[in-house]
């Protein structure tokens, strides 16, 4: 039995990275998502954290105008715009006045490097519902990014959310052993998200030679990845890169 096509969302959060170092007006993390889906990115990802220490409002708001093709019937998309943010009312305000087709939302620490765990979802039950029910109001297809642990996927379920996205970043920085537990672990995860409804994303710290196991979790069907193949497309360029990471998730999957 052939398994349902996996996704591959762009995050362009350290295109902004490389700009903001500079405070220069390049490069444009817009023209790489551009580029990006022009390779056959099925979504593209931005980060918009209240440091703004990467992807500023102005890209946020220019990706939706680039990515929108609105018509009489109401907005559809070229891919979705995927917002992860986080859950304060400044960022629902602006997820209200953008209106983009998928939410993320994440756990935001001011001093951390990147996201470092999955968000509290059991221990902050009613702050998440009510964004929840706010991002449901526009229409916008929310994920909550969380670790494959019983209790929030609960929570989860108590939210309304019709989706989560795993967090991968304990699974890419273990090896041998402890990995292939790992995988275990998030593939019963992924199982039980989807017997109970949810659909089932995963992310971060994925690259070409850790991507394969995750790939080949059947219920998995979309994975968002940012920093490696911004990286990678140093040496071979965005496209190139972008086709790369969706051949070897492909492979994985045998599909
Ligand atoms: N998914 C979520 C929710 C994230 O916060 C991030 C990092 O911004 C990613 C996926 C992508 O992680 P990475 O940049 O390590 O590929």
């Amino acid at each position: 039995m052939s398994l349902p096509t996996i996704r591959l969302g762009v995050n362009v959060d350290h295109v902004a990275t490389i700009r903001q170092a500079r405070g220069s007006d390049y490069p444009d993390p817009v023209l790489a998502a551009l580029c990006a889906v022009e390779a056959g990115a099925d979504g593209v990802t931005v980060h918009l954290r209240e440091d703004r220490r990467h992807i500023q409002e102005r890209d946020v708001r220019l990706l939706a105008q680039r990515l929108r093709k609105s018509d009489g019937n109401g907005d559809r998309w070229r891919v979705p715009l995927n917002l992860e943010m986080a859950v304060t009312d400044d960022m629902l305000a602006l997820a209200e006045a953008v209106r983009p087709p998928r939410c993320c939302l994440v756990p935001e620490k001011r001093e951390e490097l990147t996201t470092e765990g999955g968000l509290d979802v059991a221990g902050n039950l009613e702050r998440v519902r009510k964004a929840v029910q706010r991002l449901n109001a526009i229409d916008a297809r929310t994920s909550l990014f969380i670790d494959p642990d019983a209790d929030q996927l609960d929570a989860t379920l108590e939210t309304g959310a019709p989706a989560i996205e795993i967090h991968t970043g304990h699974y890419a920085n273990a090896s041998g052993d402890l990995a292939a537990t790992m995988v275990e672990e998030i593939a019963d995860f992924a199982r039980q998200a989807a017997a109970a409804g949810l659909e089932v994303h995963a992310g971060h710290g994925l690259h070409f030679d850790n991507v394969g196991p995750i790939a080949a979790i059947p219920e998995i069907v979309e994975l968002n990845i940012g920093h490696f193949l911004i990286a990678q497309s140093i040496f071979d360029g965005i496209g190139p890169t972008v086709q790369a990471m969706h051949a070897a998730m492909r492979n994985a999957r045998g599909t």
